[in-house]
């Protein structure tokens, strides 16, 4: 057992998922403000226009006004040491989200009322739901007019198969929003609307109290009661232990803006979530509370603050300690390294720090010797966490740049903003260094690259779709390289290699890829580069 047991059992980190503007900066804004980690509303997210953006730092994301990285935010609440992983709102970038969610060990869903379930949500959730981790929801502005409550709840479990547990339940919506009742403790938390201001008043009321028709009118009074009839006759029963598989979902309602249910929201949170969770390493299950310390990259990011122009690696601590001054095992370099400029991040704030401890996300200064799910351990350990696996492209395009000039600036753009993990890149036999193919899971992505390559390399691209949608890894019989005049290929296929050497095919199509196999039977395909890497 660790002897940091306290500091970890303190521990919570979850990722924030949501459809965009459903209200996930605001929430975490208001999470903030009451841990005290910022004084004022509108730090995280400034005016639209502004949108000044503590987790949205990137310019591209200020312009599109959807985050397209993750951030990390740490905060204290009432004893509890809290690691917020914000996530893209957007499904372009679901990769990234999964990396993330990698690094978390619930997850907080945040719904707009009016609209329910929305497109993002949908990817995002089955992202989600790769992991099996808990998921949370926050059913968001409820101060304005919302869908019957039923029909979100019921929606949720169609649309994405979760089971859902209202923990409260809406007294109202719009104007006239009256609060929750809090079905564990048979109490009435009454809003105060402060005619629409940022901060409604609430108070705690019994549900036999004889007041209450004259606080909520006897017909939200009424409608009240039946809905609790039907909520306790019908509704899943309360399971911590599914909740904990990621099986029911405990449903909150309430409004990020006017910071109603926010607190409630949190102090249950807390008190259903776990201390961080176990990760494997093929056989092995390292825990939080192994004395040794552990961690693996999750993520890799460049460029951060462009007057440095350096290149961030993100590790979650899986167990025991991290120690500034110690040294640490780096086992897929197979080195002994100090992690240089260990930090944690409040979005654009860095603070330099001395320890870390198991559940906690701290950034190192990487000088291009990471890569996304490399782990790193204390001396003399050499396990490796399972590796992350990586999205297939579903779009590609033939890149290059409009200044032949710039080659060197295009290459290493090219090539650092994939080891990031942001594309993928590959080449044929016979391009010459001048022309990259770039694999991404969304279009979405090709803007980004395309900005990111202007702005942090000063190189204009030029890009060609290509038409392609799946690929495969392959691998002959003999292990040799396969030549393409020795393959039985359709007019559909390409082959390329990625740039650790691989070989792949791209296909045009499912079918072509049934065609190929059956043509060139000697070559065994692989889904994930991971088979072959
Ligand atoms: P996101 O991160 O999920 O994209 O959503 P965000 O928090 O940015 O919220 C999107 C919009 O919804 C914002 O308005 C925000 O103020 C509003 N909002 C969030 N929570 C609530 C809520 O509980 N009630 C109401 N009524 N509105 C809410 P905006 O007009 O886009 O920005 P701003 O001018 O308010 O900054």
């Amino acid at each position: 057992m660790s002897q940091y047991q306290s500091e970890i059992n303190r521990r919570r980190t979850f990722a924030i998922i949501s459809h965009p503007d459903a209200g996930k900066t605001t929430l975490t804004e208001k999470f903030l403000l009451y841990g005290g980690a910022i004084a004022q509303a509108g730090i995280v997210k400034g005016k639209k226009n502004s949108r000044a953006a503590t987790s949205d730092w990137m310019e591209i994301e200020k312009q599109r006004g959807i985050s397209v990285t993750s951030s990390v935010m740490q905060f204290q609440y009432e004893g509890f040491c809290i690691n917020i992983l914000d996530t893209p709102g957007h499904q372009d970038f679901s990769e990234d989200t999964y990396r993330t969610l990698m690094a978390a060990d619930s997850a907080v869903m945040v719904i707009d009322a009016a609209k329910g379930v929305e497109a993002q949500t949908r990817k995002l959730f089955k992202v989600c739901a790769m992991r099996d981790i808990p998921i949370f929801t926050f059913i968001n502005k409820m101060d304005r007019e919302a869908r019957d409550p039923f029909e979100l709840c019921e929606e949720l479990e169609k649309e994405l198969g979760l089971e859902t547990y209202p923990v409260n339940w809406p007294i109202g919506c719009g104007k006239e929003f009256q609060g929750v009742y809090d079905r564990g403790r048979g109490e009435i938390i009454h809003f105060t609307s402060n005619g629409g201001a940022k901060a409604a008043t609430a108070t705690e009321v019994l549900l036999d109290d004889p007041n209450l028709d004259a606080l909520i009118g006897p017909r939200l009074h009424a409608q009240l009661s039946d809905d609790i009839e039907l909520l306790d006759g019908a509704a899943a029963e309360f399971d911590l232990e599914r909740v904990r598989h990621g099986k029911l979902s405990p449903v909150f309602f309430g409004s990020a803006l006017t910071n109603f249910g926010v607190e409630p929201f949190l102090e249950e949170f807390l008190r259903m979530t776990t201390a961080p969770l176990p990760r494997t390493a093929g056989e092995l299950v390292v825990d939080c509370m192994d004395d040794d310390f552990s961690a693996f990259v999750f993520k890799i990011q460049a460029n951060m603050n462009k007057a440095h122009r350096d290149r961030i690696a993100f590790l979650r601590v899986v167990s025991g300690r991290f120690d500034a001054d110690k040294e640490v095992y780096h086992v897929q370099a197979g080195k002994k390294i100090r992690l240089s400029r260990p930090q944690q991040l409040m979005a654009a704030e860095r603070e330099i720090i001395e320890e870390a401890y198991a559940g906690d996300i701290i950034g190192v200064f990487d000088p291009g010797i990471f890569s996304i799910g490399d782990t790193l351990c204390a001396p003399g350990k050499k396990f490796r966490f399972d590796p992350i696996p990586t999205f297939a492209p579903e779009h590609f395009r033939r890149v290059r740049s409009l200044d032949t000039m710039k080659r060197k600036q295009f290459l290493k753009g090219m090539e650092q903003i994939a080891q990031e993990g942001a594309i993928q890149i590959f080449k044929t036999p016979y391009t010459g260094m001048e022309e990259v193919i770039v694999g991404v899971v969304g279009t979405l992505q090709f803007d980004v690259l395309e900005y990111r390559l202007k702005n942090e390399y000063n190189v204009e691209l030029y890009m060609e779709g290509l038409p392609y949608e799946y690929l495969r890894w392959i691998r002959s019989a003999d292990g040799e390289p396969v030549k393409e005049e020795d393959l039985i290929l359709g007019t559909d296929v390409k082959l390329v290699e990625d740039y650790k050497g691989n070989q792949l095919l791209l296909f045009g199509s499912q079918w072509a890829i049934g065609w190929t196999q059956e043509r060139n039977r000697d070559l065994t395909f692989y889904e994930f580069g991971g088979g072959i890497a």
